[in-house]
Order: C-alpha cells, then structure tokens, then sequence
C-alpha cells in the first residue's frame, strides 16, 4: 500500500524554492556586497524599500538578525522594550537582544496577543533614577503565536503616535507584513508610514530559501549596515539570495490569499471534526490555533496527527498551530480533514 503524502502544517518556513526561483537564482548577476557590488542585492533593496514606501532597505540573513538590528537601532544597554510576551524577539530570537546588545525586556500579557495603547502607556517608565529609560516598542504583524492575528492599521497608527508623543521608538516585527497587508488590504506602505523600522521576511510565506529586510530611512538603514558587519552578517554574493526575494515579491505575493483561503477552510473542517476537546480559532491569515482541553490531549493529538501524516507544532502545553503555504497543495484541508474523520483518529 502507498503510503499517504505528508501534509506538513509545521510552519511556512519549511516551503522549497520553486523552479522559478531556482532558475533566478541561477541567472542572478552577483558581486561582493559587501563592497556594495552585487547589483543583484541593491535592485531588490530599492524595490523592498519602494514597496514599503521608505528610503532604505537591507538584506539580511534573518528575521532575528533583522529584528536584532531594529532593535540596536534604538536601544544601548540599560534601555527598556516594551512588547507582548508571545512576541517573536522576546519569545524565540534566544535573549538576543538582552545577550548582545545589553537592553532590558519589559514583557506585557495581551489577552489578544496584541497590545493596547493604554497597556504600552501605563508601562512606560517616568524619568526616575531608579528605573531604566523606556526606548522602544516592538509590535509584530502578523503575531505569530496567537496564530497570524493582523494588527490593523489604526491601531498601529495610534501606537505610533504614542510611540512619538512619548519619545519612543517603534519597531514593527513584519515577518509576515506580507499576509497582514494581503488579508486586510492594507498597502505595505501604509503599515510601515508608521514605524520607525520595520523587518519583513523573505522565507516565510513568500517561499524564498533565505533573507530577510531591514527597511526605514536612509541613515538608519546606513547604521543598519555596520551593525550586520559586526554580528557577522555581512554577505558576499548574495545576489543569488536576493535574485529569490525579487522573484518572490513579483511572483508570490498576491497568492498569499491562497494561503490564507485555505487556512479557513482547514478551520472549518477541523472545527466540524474535532471533538469537545478541541476549539478551533477562526484564522484572520495563513495560520490556524487548535486550543485543546489538556497537555494530554495536544500532545496525543500532534502525535497521533502526524501517524496520519498531517504535521503541525505544539506552541503551548494546551495549544497547536497549522500554518498553510505555497506548498500545500490546494486540497491539502480537505484531505487533511477527511484523514481526520474517523474518531479513533483524533488523538
Ligand atoms: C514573527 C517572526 N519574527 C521573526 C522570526 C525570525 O525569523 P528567522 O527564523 O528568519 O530568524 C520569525 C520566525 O519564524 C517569526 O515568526
């Protein structure tokens, strides 16, 4: 018997170059980048920073790398960031910031995921001897571990005008930027008119094996590109990378909706399957949140789902994500589901 094709719902990170892609990665026109000769690299760095509306962007090799940057663009040591306890740089990036640039995290809990303006407020420090300068905020969108929530744009707005009222800096964490401005309509630019710098990723939903973008203005993007020298991120040939991102952002934006149709229809027919035990978030982009009664039941469910081959990841003791992308085929819910419809099956 032929054994069932893997539906591999872990991340949007796990997407393979497409042979598009392959073929622009072998026909890029390369250079030293370092020495700014890659015209590959510069032609996708005034095209992201075109997109997003902005003077400058940076290629990078990740979205921590990127997010590191941000971060040193704002913050020396002792300087306070304020963000939501699920947010990536807090949560999954290993301390980096606190380890490498010496800043301090002011983690807040957001019910939603997201925060209030009225939360970042009140978490504001006063000019007190005793307590670190608050420096900046960082803001994630999509939000990854509360399932690809989308901040909208006038909430970011009204961050931001704290932000400046305030004299703090705004990060925004777009990783996946891509999907929040395709689910809500949002230009790109619009989202990042409001930060001060902004990270967006290449290998995630766009499909591109590696990369990942700095983007603000001009002379913070100059400081941007020292501070990837020092942490060793400074790229040779990276025009056969940025030959993928160019690909991507021509090729692989608009089907983000694909993604993010899919997502809902694995949502729909998960919650018609799923037993009491089981509550099924409905999606606003490319990821769906299964919320699960017990340890016990999410563990047995991710287990017992991956022997019908259908992968996906535990992000808490009681919660599971399935994350859709551009190498799901287009009846990858429905076939999930149906392997699902058996009760034994469940986990
Ligand atoms: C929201 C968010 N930010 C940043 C990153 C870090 O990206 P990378 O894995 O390229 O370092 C991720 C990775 O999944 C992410 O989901």
């Amino acid at each position: 018997m032929q054994a069932a094709e893997v539906l591999d719902f872990r991340s949007d990170t796990f997407t393979r170059p497409s042979p598009g892609m392959r073929e622009a990665m072998a026909r890029a026109e390369v250079g030293d980048d370092v020495f700014r000769e890659d015209p590959t690299v510069a032609e996708l760095e005034r095209r992201a920073a075109g997109l997003f509306g902005r003077e400058a962007a940076l290629l990078v090799p990740s979205g921590t790398m990127a997010n590191l940057i941000g971060i040193a663009l704002h913050c020396g040591r002792g300087d306070e960031v304020i963000l939501e306890r699920r947010t990536h740089s807090f949560a999954h990036e290993v301390g980096g910031a606190a380890a490498l640039l010496g800043a301090v995290f002011h983690p807040l809990d957001a019910p939603s995921g997201i925060l209030s303006v009225e939360s970042i407020r009140s978490a504001i420090r006063p000019a007190d001897v005793h307590e670190p300068i608050s420096r900046l905020v960082v803001m994630e969108n999509t939000a990854n571990l509360c399932g690809g929530k989308v901040v909208d744009l006038e909430h970011l707005r009204a961050v931001g005008s704290l932000c400046r009222d305030r004299g703090l800096g705004l990060h925004l964490d777009g990783a996946r930027i891509w999907n929040a401005s395709v689910a809500s309509g949002t230009p790109l630019s619009d989202y990042a008119a409001e930060v001060d710098s902004l990270s967006c990723c290449l290998s995630k939903g766009l499909g591109c094996p590696v990369g990942s973008l700095v983007i603000g203005d001009e002379p913070d993007i100059e400081r941007a590109r020292w501070i990837r020298k020092m942490l060793g991120g400074g790229m040779r040939q990276a025009g056969v990378l940025a030959a993928c991102g160019l690909y991507a952002l021509e090729n692989h934006l608009d089907r983000l909706a694909d993604d993010h149709a899919l997502a809902a229809e694995l949502a729909e027919g998960l919650g018609e399957v799923l037993d009491e035990r089981f509550r099924v978030d409905p999606p606003q982009s490319n990821m769906v949140l299964v919320h699960t009664d017990c340890l016990e039941t999410c563990e047995r469910a991710v287990a017992g789902w991956a022997a019908l081959g259908i992968l996906c990841l535990a992000l808490s003791d009681t919660t599971i994500r399935l994350v859709t992308h551009m190498d799901l085929s287009p009846d990858a819910a429905s076939r999930a589901v149906a392997r699902l419809q058996s009760p034994r099956e469940r986990g």
